[in-house]
């Protein structure tokens, strides 16, 4: 990687690596967030890469992240699952946190979906709640900490690329559909992610200035993957599985903690396998491997 990121060569070195390494033709992308990682294990026939074996990628060093790529079918459809996602606070530069959606891009996947674990912000939510993001808020981006900073190569996208779009709304509204079929109405939501650095939470003012913003959860991760996603053109939809509830009150007791985050993570995470393998299965994505 040089000062600005991976070029597109080391990015078609990668994809044609992995792509020589396995018949499948991903044309959905999968992302794990925080304790959500089993929806990798019901992937069929999987076939899968150590993340420390692929040329040009980081390595996952957070608990709870196994740190592999798994490529098979789910209900049939051909995927590709990150089990394992990087993040700014593992001290990353932001353009290695977001170069397997160029992968993807370069293998021929037309969809991203991901999902992580995110401190509620909104006072209606409760934990358990899943969130379907509609928006996000970058805030490391306000400070210039953008993926997409630095030189433009049109191959991937183009220079300025439009935001207000950058959540598939058909895709949500599958979500919707099925979540309402599944029986999970009573605790999906919708609302605003706002992204920070961490590692560290936010304190009680920071959770009191991003509730006054929009923002209706707080996490570390998504929004640099989705700007990056939406810019080489792919479709993005993400989730957030409110595992905490964000602290706005200064005499409360509750400390948000990491442990808490991987617990909510287990208690939802059958459901959640389900509400994503069953869009997976209902996705009507061009197959560019068919051309
Ligand atoms: N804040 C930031 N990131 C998080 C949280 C939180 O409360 N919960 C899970 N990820």
């Amino acid at each position: 990687m040089s000062e600005s990121g991976y070029s597109y060569d080391d990015c078609k070195s990668t994809a044609d690596w992995l792509l020589s390494r396995t018949d499948i033709r991903p044309l959905v992308a999968i992302v794990c967030g925080s304790g959500l990682g089993g929806l990798a294990d019901m992937v069929k026939d999987p076939k899968t890469f150590k993340y420390s074996d692929i040329p040009n990628f980081p390595q996952s060093t957070v608990h709870g992240h196994a740190g592999q790529l798994v490529f098979g079918t789910l209900k049939g459809k051909q995927c590709v699952c990150m089990q394992g996602r990087f993040h700014l606070y593992e001290g990353y530069p932001v353009q290695k946190i977001t170069l397997p959606m160029r992968i993807f891009k370069l293998m021929g996947v037309q969809a991203v979906i991901l999902t992580n674990a995110a401190g509620g912000l909104n006072r209606d939510y409760k934990v358990g709640d899943v969130m379907l993001i509609k928006d996000h808020i970058n805030m490391p981006g306000f400070a210039g900490t953008n993926p997409l900073a630095g030189p433009n190569d049109q191959r991937f996208g183009t220079r300025f690329p439009c935001m207000s779009n950058a959540y598939d709304r058909q895709l949500k509204q599958l979500a919707r559909e099925v979540g309402d079929e599944l029986g999970f109405g009573e605790f999906l939501r919708e609302g605003v992610y706002c992204v920070l650095g961490g590692p560290s939470f936010e304190t009680i003012a920071e959770c009191h200035m991003l509730h006054r913003l929009g923002a209706d959860a707080v996490g570390m991760s998504t929004v640099h993957e989705v700007i990056v996603a939406h810019h080489s053109g792919m479709r993005c939809f993400a989730l957030s599985l409110i595992s905490n509830l964000s602290v706005l009150d200064y005499d409360s007791q509750e400390k948000a903690n990491h442990e808490e985050v991987l617990e909510t993570g287990r208690l939802r995470a059958g459901q959640l396998q389900k509400l994503v393998s069953t869009m997976v299965s209902r996705l009507d994505l061009k197959d560019v491997h068919a051309a």
